[in-house]
């Protein structure tokens, strides 16, 4: 069972997917604390409901983004976290906070890195014309929606798509795709070597998932 810290900005539809996966089993973590930069993210309220410690961390009180992430780092050793997970959490990380959690840190990006890194990936990939859209789980580096990539998943984009309709899709898959990178890490199963990640017997949990 990892210890998992949960880093949320908004909605955390992720944050309620995890929490789901660990209530059923099929995600073996043990949630000890959930965080959030804005007093008002819904996802501070979803972890309540589900029992977990919770903190707002507000990014507009601290006059620079190392103090901001030294405190975040402070609450998550408090409280044993192993593996950290951003979801939705929209605040680039600087050493400050990934030096101490060096290779702990994943984050979900709501389409097929590289391609659309950055804010609005939804609406960049339905203004482009996209046909295949998507999300990516990847270990977080110092750059923005960067890092070596653990698992991705391909959904549709049609034409009379827009952000919000592709968004819905994508989302979907999202909730499918990040529960599981996690539980293979806590697992043991996920290696880095270099760029690639490679995931002990990823093919039999992925004929589960699709
Ligand atoms: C998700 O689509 C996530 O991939 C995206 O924010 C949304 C959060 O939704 N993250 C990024 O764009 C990071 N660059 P949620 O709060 O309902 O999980």
């Amino acid at each position: 069972t990892i210890a998992l810290g949960v880093l949320v900005s908004g909605s955390g539809s992720n944050l309620q997917a995890i929490l789901d996966r660990v209530a059923d089993g099929g995600l073996d973590a043990d949630i000890r604390i959930v965080i959030a930069n804005k007093p008002d993210a819904q996802g501070l309220e979803r972890a309540r409901k589900a029992g977990i410690a919770t903190a707002c961390v507000r990014h507009d009180e601290f006059p620079e983004r190392a103090a901001f992430d030294g405190e975040l780092v402070r609450l998550l050793r408090e409280a044993g976290v192993e593996l950290v997970a951003l979801a939705g959490f929209m605040r680039i990380l600087t050493p400050a906070f990934l030096t101490p959690f060096a290779g702990r840190v994943v984050n979900i990006h709501p389409a097929l890195l590289p391609a659309c890194p950055g804010l609005r990936a939804q609406g960049q990939q339905a203004d482009h014309g996209v046909r295949l859209a998507g999300c990516t789980v990847h270990f977080v580096d110092e750059q923005m929606d960067h890092g070596p990539i653990i698992i991705q998943a391909a959904v549709p984009a049609y034409p009379d798509d827009d952000e919000a309709t592709l968004g819905v899709r994508i989302l979907e898959m999202e909730h499918r795709i990040y529960p599981q990178a996690l539980h293979w890490i806590a697992q043991g199963r996920v290696r880095v070597e270099g760029r690639q990640v490679v995931v002990r017997d990823a093919s039999r949990t992925m004929g589960a998932l699709w």
